[in-house]
């Protein structure tokens, strides 16, 4: 085989992509990995949309904010005292990119350490040949080449959406990627959608002092959350102040040297208009497979412009896989990371898998919420019989110590076989605490199993051992 031909060229370097990449090189094979994403200095970046502009930053600030809000509302509960506290912005946008870099370079140290390949610049389907499929590969100073793969593996990610006649500017109208980079602190804030990136960014500018609306199309707050957990959540999220109208129409949004004006209609269909400094748009993302070139080769896309892939993430052609962000299921980097283990597993005769129904899903807000599995509107639906447990952090000694009991622990399980349908949690830690409800659903575990283990004192997650208990109504805390 030359330098130019590989066993598997894995295309987009994102949690997806890189995680596909080391784990074929695990495997023995001989993997290159192409990535266009370029840092402020033009050179790579790899880690994709998760390590650049999405988990890994948003987290950064999401902490330091927290940090913020601590010391100017919190502290003072603990009986310590701040005076003279300030915000040194720069200084904060500066950590998250300098956290952002670390996650950088460790890819790029895996990347040698398993002997993966790394191309810096675009990757395109030139046309079926050679050892398998010719891609060319633009390199990001310009130059071309021409490599070879048996296997194609493509992981190019998505885009945010932008409203109709609202560009992204990135200065007034903002995406994920401006709304991880505000210089100064807007006075007032926009948010158009409150799903994941809405509460988590609005979060963040509120706790610095922005004033922060969101505008939500569905009458309903976090529609794919259980019920009861999505209303205690968004009773704190008022609380703090967040202002959230639901069932809203957006119209007309003009930008101008002052700010930006988004002409809308609340729920009673009355004309509003909402004036603020700057607007992020957070109505969801768009598979990417710009550049491309799936036409080359006839890969098959969806109306939604997703790739069409199988249980198995095999796409219409042979030897070509897609993963992550760029096909059906939730746009999580675990997922994508989980697809990107099995098919590198599958390509190596092996069988990889992965359990769509236990994935757990988390907003990294305060509360957090978490959650995996069925919430209690869709039990309802199907007509299952399920028994439901709840218990509050309020009755938790450890939250009571930690100044932090918003929120419960909510358990669904099967009437008749005891087994964990689903768990919900909103309140401190949850993106932590979630983990022991996956391994249990993994497990096919019974709301009895988590009742009988023992679970250290004090600690969150005895509101986990008491949920369980919950569903056959015997907590011992509550
Ligand atoms: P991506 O991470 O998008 O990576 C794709 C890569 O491919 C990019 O580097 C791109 O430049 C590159 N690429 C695209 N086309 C080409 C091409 N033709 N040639 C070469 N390279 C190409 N998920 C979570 O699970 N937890 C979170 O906390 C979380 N927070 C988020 C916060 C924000 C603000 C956002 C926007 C997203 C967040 N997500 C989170 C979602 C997560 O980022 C995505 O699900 C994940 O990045 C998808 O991984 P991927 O590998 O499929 O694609
Ligand atoms: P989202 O799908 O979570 O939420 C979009 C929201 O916008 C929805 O509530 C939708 O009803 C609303 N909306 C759509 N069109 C609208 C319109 N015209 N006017 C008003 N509201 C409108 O999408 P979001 O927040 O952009 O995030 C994209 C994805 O990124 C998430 O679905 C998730 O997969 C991923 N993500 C995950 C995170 C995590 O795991 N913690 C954090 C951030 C993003």
């Amino acid at each position: 085989m030359s330098n130019k031909q590989f066993d598997v060229v894995v295309i987009g370097g994102g949690p997806g992509g890189y995680i596909a990449a080391i784990r074929a090189a695990q495997l023995g094979f001989n993997v290159a990995c192409i990535d266009e994403w370029k840092n402020a200095k033009g050179g790579p970046a790899l880690g994709g949309t998760c390590t650049n502009v999405g988990c890994i930053p948003s987290k950064a600030l999401l902490q330091s904010s927290e940090h913020f809000e601590h010391a100017s509302k919190h502290f003072a509960d603990h009986g310590i005292q701040v005076e003279g506290l300030g915000l040194d912005l720069a200084k904060m946008v500066g950590r998250k990119d300098a956290v952002v870099k670390q996650n950088n370079d460790g890819i790029t140290y895996l990347f040698k350490k398993n002997k993966v390949t790394s191309f810096h610049g675009r990757g395109s389907f030139v046309k079926a040949g050679g050892v398998g499929y010719e891609i060319k590969v633009a390199g990001a100073a310009g130059a071309e080449e021409t490599i070879e793969g048996k296997h194609i593996i493509v992981a190019t990610g998505s885009n945010a959406r932008a409203l109709p006649g609202a560009a992204f500017d990135e200065e007034f109208i903002l995406s994920n990627d401006g709304a991880l980079r505000i210089p100064g602190v807007p006075k007032k804030l926009g948010l158009i959608g409150s799903g994941v990136i809405g509460l988590e960014m609005g979060s963040v500018w509120r706790r610095l002092g922005a004033e922060v609306t969101v505008l939500e199309a569905l009458p309903t707050f976090l529609g794919a959350v259980d019920e009861q957990i999505a209303k205690e959540a968004q009773k704190a999220f008022v609380k703090q102040g967040l202002k959230i109208e639901l069932g809203v129409k957006v119209g007309e949004v003009k930008t101008s040297k002052k700010g930006v004006s988004v002409a809308w209609t609340n729920a009673k269909g009355e004309a509003q208009t909402l004036e603020v400094d700057k607007l992020i748009v957070s109505i969801g993302r768009v598979p990417n497979t710009i550049g491309l070139n799936t036409e080359a080769v006839g890969l098959k896309l969806d109306e939604r412009g997703a790739i069409v892939v199988d249980d198995e993430c095999k796409t219409s052609l042979p030897n070509v896989w897609a993963i992550g962000d760029v096909v059906r299921g939730p746009m999580l980097a675990h997922k994508a990371e989980e697809e990107g283990v099995a098919v590198a597993e599958r390509i190596a005769g092996q069988h990889g898998h992965v359990n769509f129904n236990t994935i757990p899903w988390v907003i990294y807000t305060s509360p957090e919420i978490a959650w995996v599995g069925q919430t209690e509107q869709q039990l309802k639906a199907e007509g299952r019989a399920y028994k439901a447990g709840t218990f509050p952090f309020l009755a938790n000694g450890r939250a009571r110590a930690l100044g932090d009991t918003t929120g419960m622990v909510k358990f669904l399980a099967d009437a008749a076989t005891d087994e964990i349908l689903g768990v919900h949690i909103v309140g401190p830690m949850a993106s932590e605490l979630i983990s022991e409800a996956v391994v249990a659903m993994e497990f096919k575990a019974s709301a009895e199993d988590i009742a009988r283990i023992c679970h250290a004192h004090p600690s969150l997650s005895e509101a986990t051992k008491e949920a369980a208990l919950a569903v056959d109504k015997r907590t011992l805390n509550f």
